[in-house]
């Protein structure tokens, strides 16, 4: 079975989180199950130095105005088609927004231009290559569906993945006469959006089957709570949404043999574990402690809850922790950060920054991991956390609340334990949270416990991959529904 696989990011080539990890390795999985994908990505900077054996298999004069080409080519493990669009993708800032993080404002010319081409290749395949299936990727790639949907006499299954419904690839209307679809595709069928037009509400619409990353967060998206506006949509399409849980890529994030680590260790040889968090602490100034060392490594952003953690730094300082923070994000939850690092600077670290090196020595090293997010379709942090002995204390929202089991007296007893959960998702309960972990941290040999069990989680996408495969079949087979 062909699968074209259509992603605006795609790990090891362009990431800015979780989508590019899962557009990475989901392909390498399938392989086991006979499906081969091809993966088309925008030709950013990063990918066009990146791939090797490339050569042009189509050509596009006046691609929404701009000349592009369509190359072939290979990296890493992973089959590309790449759309060679200097105008759209050569820039300077990252792949939606310049250096500043202001939206290039032709974001609905680019990704309309990417989906065109998608749709093109779902259609006509590229050379002697016919996808069967064409799955595409949040909002980006959306609007080949809606393509297909409405300018193709081409019946190919169409799968979308929704990996946040945050962000949705909202656009005014009058946009639509330049993106040369049909009047029709302008309804409440299509891509219609409380007056504006919206690329991913109109692939929801156009989608055969929709797979949302976690089966939880597939449920609350249901709701006004999480469903940032599409409930309505989510509901209508009801019967054919499934949640299916992001694996990890097994040998990326592999504390036996991860090249970024210098000191591999396993649940058989824990100790070793120790002088990565020397190492941690020494990297960012911290002195040693028998407290526990808790980190973020995240966006800093209201989703990830990263405002209600610089609120409580107070209580790990308090409790004799050390909280070690990395990423980027929101101006204003960076400087509450900074701001706590210089009020405590024994005791936090701050380093503003995107370093995929860095964020797995934070993992292979502190202690426990928080994810305090308010919303959280699926997570991969907590994953990695949990692969790599690094206790995961988590919001019980999304994905989250159903790849760590809380170490309330009953798990542990069980010896099922794998990390804390706290909610509802408030800075009251996030203290009430740090303070159980204190409380596991001092019992040494149930803290070990817990970490262990985590590390022997089966976070590969070894199940997950089976469900693709599986849905692959049914799309394949219309008259099946997707909950039938
Ligand atoms: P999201 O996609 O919503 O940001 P996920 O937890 O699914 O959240 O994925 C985040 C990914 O981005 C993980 O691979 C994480 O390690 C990585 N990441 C986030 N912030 C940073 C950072 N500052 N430096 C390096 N990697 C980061
Ligand atoms: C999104 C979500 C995150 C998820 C990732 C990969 O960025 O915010 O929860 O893990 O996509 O599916």
């Amino acid at each position: 079975m062909n699968i074209l696989s259509v992603t605006a990011e795609i790990f090891p080539l362009v990431k800015t989180g979780g989508l590019a990890d899962v557009a990475g390795s989901l392909p390498k999985a399938l392989m086991a199950h006979g499906i081969h994908t091809r993966s088309l990505v925008p030709g950013y900077p990063s990918v066009m130095r990146a791939l090797t054996g490339a050569s042009p298999v189509a050509q596009y004069d006046r691609l929404f105005g701009e000349r592009a080409t369509l190359v072939a080519g290979q990296t890493g493990g992973l089959d590309l088609l790449v759309l060679d669009a200097p105008g759209f993708f050569d820039r300077q800032g990252g792949p939606y927004a310049d250096d500043h993080g202001n939206d290039y404002p032709d974001n609905w010319k680019r990704f309309a231009a990417f989906s065109f081409v998608a749709a093109q290749i779902a259609e006509h395949g590229v050379a002697d290559w016919r996808p069967d299936i064409i799955h595409v990727h949040d909002w980006h790639p959306a609007l080949s569906l809606v393509y297909l949907k409405f300018s193709s006499r081409v019946e190919i299954p169409r799968v979308l993945t929704v990996h946040n419904l945050a962000f949705q690839g909202q656009f005014p209307a009058h946009r639509f006469t330049e993106l040369g679809l049909p009047d029709e595709a302008y309804s409440v069928e299509g891509l219609e959006y409380y007056g504006d037009l919206g690329y991913l509400k109109g692939g929801l619409q156009a989608a055969d089957a929709i797979t949302v990353v976690s089966p939880t967060y597939a449920r609350e998206i249901m709701s006004p709570t999480f469903g940032m506006g599409l409930e309505g949509v989510m509901n209508a399409r009801h019967d054919d949404v499934i949640g299916i849980v992001n694996g990890i890529d097994m040998e990326v994030w592999n504390p036996c043999s991860d090249p970024y680590i210098e000191n591999h260790f396993s649940t058989r040889a824990p100790l070793r574990r120790l002088a990565n968090r020397q190492k941690l602490l020494d990297r960012f100034g911290l002195s040693d402690t028998a407290g526990p060392v808790f980190a973020a490594v995240n966006r800093l952003t209201w989703q990830k809850g990263m405002d209600l953690l610089a609120g409580v730094v107070d209580e790990i300082v308090k409790g004799g922790g050390k909280l070690i923070v990395h990423g980027q994000g929101d101006a204003a939850i960076e400087d509450a950060f900074m701001e706590a690092a210089r009020r405590f600077p024994h005791s936090v670290s701050v380093e503003i920054g995107y370093d995929e090196p860095l964020a797995h020595q934070i993992h292979a090293g502190a202690d426990a991991m928080l994810v305090p997010s308010r919303f959280e379709p699926c997570g991969l942090t907590q994953l990695y956390a949990l692969r790599y002995g690094c206790v995961p204390i988590v919001a019980r929202t999304g994905g989250l609340s159903e790849t760590i089991i809380d170490a309330n007296e009953a798990a542990l007893h069980a010896q099922v334990a794998t990390g804390i959960q706290f909610s509802p998702v408030d800075a009251n309960e996030l203290r009430l949270a740090l303070r159980r972990a204190f409380r596991l941290f001092k019992r040494r040999r149930v803290w070990e416990r817990l970490r262990r069990q985590g590390m022997r989680t089966d976070c590969s996408w070894h199940r997950s991959a089976a469900q693709y495969a599986e849905l692959y079949g049914r799309v394949l087979t219309p008259d099946i529904r997707l909950a039938g």
